[in-house]
């Protein structure tokens, strides 16, 4: 493995894709397919041709609202739990940490983690994959500010490639066996397709909620909060391995509070009146409980 390229696969007939011009085209004998280049440098690999059961992701404003509230650095040592197991899956003996991160969001987790490896000297591979193109677009322009290499192989400050895609994680576009590590934080766990691109040795992480995460803003919503249930263990083959809590408290200014609850999913499933609740409570302390697990094969 050594670049991104020996990662990404064509999501119509699994060939290998190269950068032609502003394109990336695949390498398929029988048809080529071609992916244009977003100005922005994201990629829409979501399966073309899917409209019925097409995945759509998250819309332009909440990727926003994740943007505004994640900048303020509230959530940093939830990434930093998702790069310290994360970095317990290095071999050096593979080459580059080939990693991707599924459901990725616009990226600051995805940045953060890739710059935590990097800065520790371990070459870094990384892909975001995410069904919101907004999100894809708003990784890989994070990507390039931050100073990582490109699709164009340029060479890196950082010494870590990283790359943004609109994709399906069910169904990622990533040949087998080619990565150490899948990320999943705060979204659906695709153990399936984690189970194909896994090389030997690899590993998942996951991030999920605790019970008392934003519990004082779940207080504010529900009359009667619901206790979250026990994270539900890994299907086989897989087992987890290692378990960190992650637990602290934020005073949020107003815009905060609203930014943060615009991310959450109770914006969008609880009534008006709630909703207003949150919204015109002004400044809050919550409390942050997040639950970080190493997933190997057993
Ligand atoms: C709650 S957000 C978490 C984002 C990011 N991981 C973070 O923690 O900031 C879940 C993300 O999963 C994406 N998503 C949902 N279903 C997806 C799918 N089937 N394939 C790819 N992304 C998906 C959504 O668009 C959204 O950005």
């Amino acid at each position: 493995m050594k670049n991104i390229y020996d990662v990404i696969c064509c999501p119509v007939c699994g060939a290998r894709l190269s950068l032609v011009g502003k394109s990336l085209v695949c390498e398929g004998a029988e048809k080529r397919h071609v992916y244009d280049v977003a100005s922005s440098g994201y990629v829409n690999l979501l399966p073309p041709g899917r409209k019925k059961n097409a995945v759509t992701g998250d819309s332009r404003e909440l990727v926003r609202s994740r943007t505004a509230f994640l900048s303020t650095g509230h959530y940093d040592a939830v990434s930093d739990a998702a790069a310290h197991l994360a970095a317990k899956l290095v071999r050096p003996s593979d080459g580059p940490f080939a990693f991707a991160d599924f459901g990725c969001g616009e990226g600051y987790h995805t940045c953060r983690i890739a710059g935590a490896l990097a800065d520790t000297g371990v070459p870094v591979v990384g892909v975001g994959f995410d069904a919101s193109k907004y999100a894809a677009e708003a990784g890989a322009k994070r990507a390039a500010r931050s100073g990582f290499s490109t699709l164009a192989l340029n060479d890196s400050p950082r010494g870590a490639a990283l790359c943004f895609f609109a994709g399906n994680f069910f169904r990622p576009p990533v040949f087998p066996s080619s990565l150490s590590c899948v990320i999943s934080m705060f979204a659906p766990v695709a153990y399936g397709a984690a189970d194909r691109v896994l090389r030997e040795g690899g590993g998942i992480v996951v991030l999920i909620p605790g019970p008392d995460h934003l519990i004082e803003m779940r207080d504010l919503i529900y009359p009667n909060v619901r206790k979250r249930e026990e994270p539900t263990p890994p299907p086989a083959p897989f087992k987890t391995v290692e378990r960190t809590e992650t637990r602290y408290t934020v005073r949020l200014t107003a815009r905060e509070t609203v930014d943060l609850f615009s991310m959450t999913p109770f914006s969008r499933r609880v009534p008006e009146e709630a909703q207003r609740r949150v919204t015109e409570a002004g400044e809050m302390t919550v409390t942050v409980d997040v639950s970080a697990d190493l997933i190997v094969r057993g």
